[in-house]
């Protein structure tokens, strides 16, 4: 029993996006809209228990609007995932995830993340180290359907590790994001919980663009939670009953993109985030108004928070 088990039911989670959900991502959202639990930005804990920490550390700020929240791990060396497992509990975080989906070739070339599905035995001693650091502390992982095709047995290895929470993307990672995710086999995972392990939480990750979507995903599937990742590009209100989105004036919008850029500005030191993360948010804020592509246009030229926070303020 953790504090995951009193979440509402469907609980809602923001999906780790690495290079956007950052402790300033996280804040607005926060202030917009929470979701149920919040995960950080995958970080490599091979890198973090190296001289590499301090360029990685910056990935695993959190401030207190942003809780609950899981850091998200992924690395090769389960000694490793042991210390930063103990690290994470020491900096208040309220559980651990495992990477074990990310499709990018240059980490699954390395055997990391959604290479682990067809390498049990490395998954299941990550698994262990970080459980024999964690004690009652909440274990997840975050994984795929399959490495290139759909593979159950995958899911039923994961039950058999006695997780307290279980996210499952509907894709394999050969499919990228390139097919919409099937919510039939995340269903299946979702029945075989019931037999193999009825302590681990089920959440549904794919394609989710509304909360009435993701409420009736899980209902039709039985699923514990729904995490959205991309939804909030569309609707920053994403996790709430009522999103007021559509009634945002121009004003409203260019305003919040000032709150975003001077938290930014305010949080990182130069040099830590790159100044061009903050261009992805473009196809947030400055959208769905007159001369909004223009101005996105020129957003994308500027080079500093100072000059993009004068570009938008000449916009008032
Ligand atoms: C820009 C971007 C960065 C991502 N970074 C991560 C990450 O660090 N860790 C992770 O587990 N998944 C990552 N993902 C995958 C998402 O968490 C999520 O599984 C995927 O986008 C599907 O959900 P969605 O359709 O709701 O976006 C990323 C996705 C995007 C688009």
């Amino acid at each position: 029993m953790t504090f995951l088990d009193k979440l509402p039911k469907p609980f809602f989670i923001l999906a780790p996006m690495d290079d956007v959900t950052d402790t300033v991502f996280r804040q607005i959202i926060a202030d917009l809209a929470p979701p149920d639990l919040y995960f950080s930005e995958f970080v490599n804990v091979d890198g973090l228990q190296s001289p590499g920490r301090e360029k990685l550390i910056r990935k695993l700020h959190f401030t207190a609007k942003e809780k609950p929240i899981f850091a998200q791990l992924w690395g090769l060396k389960p000694e490793n995932f042991y210390k930063t497992t103990k690290d994470i509990m020491a900096m208040g975080f309220d559980g651990v995830d495992l990477n074990m989906g990310c499709p990018v070739k240059t980490v699954i070339k390395n055997g990391a993340c959604a290479a682990l599905i067809n390498n049990r035995e490395l998954a299941s001693e990550i698994i262990d180290a970080t459980r024999e650091a964690a004690g009652d502390f909440p274990v997840s992982v975050k994984t795929r359907v399959g490495l290139t095709t759909p593979d159950m047995s995958w899911i039923e290895f994961l039950l058999s590790k006695k997780l307290d929470l279980l996210s499952i993307h509907g894709r394999t990672a050969q499919q990228l994001s390139k097919v919409p995710a099937d919510w039939d086999l995340i269903g299946k995972a979702r029945q075989m919980r019931d037999s193999l392990c009825p302590a681990t939480l089920i959440v549904g990750n794919g394609d989710v663009m509304t909360r009435v979507q993701g409420i009736e995903l899980a209902s039709k599937y039985k699923l514990d939670g729904i995490m959205i990742g991309r939804g909030v590009f569309h609707d920053p209100f994403v996790f709430a009953k009522n999103s007021s989105w559509e009634q945002w004036s121009e004003k409203q919008k260019i305003e919040l993109f000032q709150k975003h850029i001077e938290l930014f500005a305010k949080t990182w030191k130069q040099g830590e985030y790159k100044f061009d993360s903050l261009k992805k948010f473009c196809k947030l804020y400055l959208t769905g108004f007159e001369g909004a592509s223009e101005l996105r246009e020129h957003f994308m030229a500027t080079h500093s928070p100072k000059e993009a926070l004068s570009l938008l303020a000449k916009q008032l």
